[in-house]
């Protein structure tokens, strides 16, 4: 339990701790069931949206963790979130500091991002888990347990991989010399579909240099604050387990990030969200191509 004489710095870096070895059990976990009869295929909000027993059991071990650690603190986890009722009637509001206590966090926790990809054998696959402090990310841990990476980062103390590399977003100026992740996440809709290709066949003739889509939001987060992609761009991306980690790792690294619907810094929401992040001349050139997406369903 903390006291009111906990410092800053104290209550981020004992967070980070516990969202470092949190991420690291469910990680575990990943591995351990990539490739046996755990992963049981269901599905969500429509049949692209996939869930597995692993996504939960990962989910049950980190909130559990980090439960046991600060008891006072709210856990805002993706598949737990999925049923309460609670978490859809506060779609699109900003996520506060509830209790306006400055103790008490508030996590938002994706314990395996990149469904498709795990279903599917392909290893780029996370574990995202960042706490906010007054609406606001300030410390977070990705870990891509296939590949052994663990980006993390707290406020005012940098960006770092495996805890010994620091990390810098790329220093690319504009489309040309532009290597862009932008996903297209679970919506089918017409006019969805249509928005996303047409915008992405716009960044081509616009000159971009490259194009990929991984499958994971937090992976591009991560890829963006150690400058091996410039910019991550999703409209409509699934809820705020997606970035929390990813905002901090990325501004630690010299990134910015803008909500392309309003062009206005990113704010964290519940719901489904829009980001583009990278270096400021990268993302507004992203920006000035893409236009403001329309369609939001
Ligand atoms: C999804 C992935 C995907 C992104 C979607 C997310 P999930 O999360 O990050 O790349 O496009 O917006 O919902 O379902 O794999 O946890
Ligand atoms: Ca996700
Ligand atoms: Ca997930």
């Amino acid at each position: 339990m903390e006291s009111s004489c906990t410092t800053i710095v104290d209550k981020l870096q004992r967070r980070l701790d516990v969202a470092r070895e949190a991420a690291q059990r469910a990680g575990d976990i990943i591995l351990k069931h990539a490739n046996n009869t755990l992963q049981e295929i269901s599905t969500k909000s429509n049949a692209t949206d996939l869930v597995t027993q692993v996504d939960q059991l990962a989910e049950q071990i980190i909130i559990q963790y980090i439960s046991q650690h600060f008891p006072n603190d709210t856990i805002i986890g993706e598949e737990n979130s999925a049923d309460s009722s609670g978490y859809h009637s506060m779609e699109g509001q900003p996520i506060p500091n509830h209790h306006l206590d400055e103790n008490i966090g508030v996590w938002c926790v994706d314990p395996l991002d990149g469904t498709t990809n795990f279903c599917h054998g392909y290893p780029v696959v996370t574990v995202s888990i960042g706490c906010c402090f007054d609406g606001i990310p300030r410390i977070g841990v990705i870990y891509n347990p296939f590949l052994g990476e663990m980006y993390e980062a707290m406020e005012g103390h940098g960006a770092y991989r495996n805890r010994q590399q620091r990390l810098t977003v790329d220093t690319s100026t504009s489309l040309t010399n532009c290597l862009l992740v932008n996903n297209i996440g679970h919506l089918r809709s017409t006019e969805f579909v249509d928005e996303s290709t047409t915008r992405i066949s716009k960044w081509f003739h616009a000159g971009l240099r490259g194009f990929r889509s991984s499958g994971s939001a937090a992976q591009n987060m991560a890829h963006v604050a150690s400058g091996q992609v410039s910019c991550y761009y999703e409209h409509l991306f699934g809820g705020p387990w997606d970035v929390c980690a990813g905002y901090i790792i990325v501004k630690e690294a010299g990134g910015i990030l803008i909500d392309p619907t309003n062009e206005s810094t990113f704010v964290m929401k519940y719901g489904k969200g829009s980001i583009c992040c990278g270096n400021p001349d990268v993302v507004k050139d992203v920006l000035r191509v893409a236009g403001k997406p329309q369609h939001f369903k």
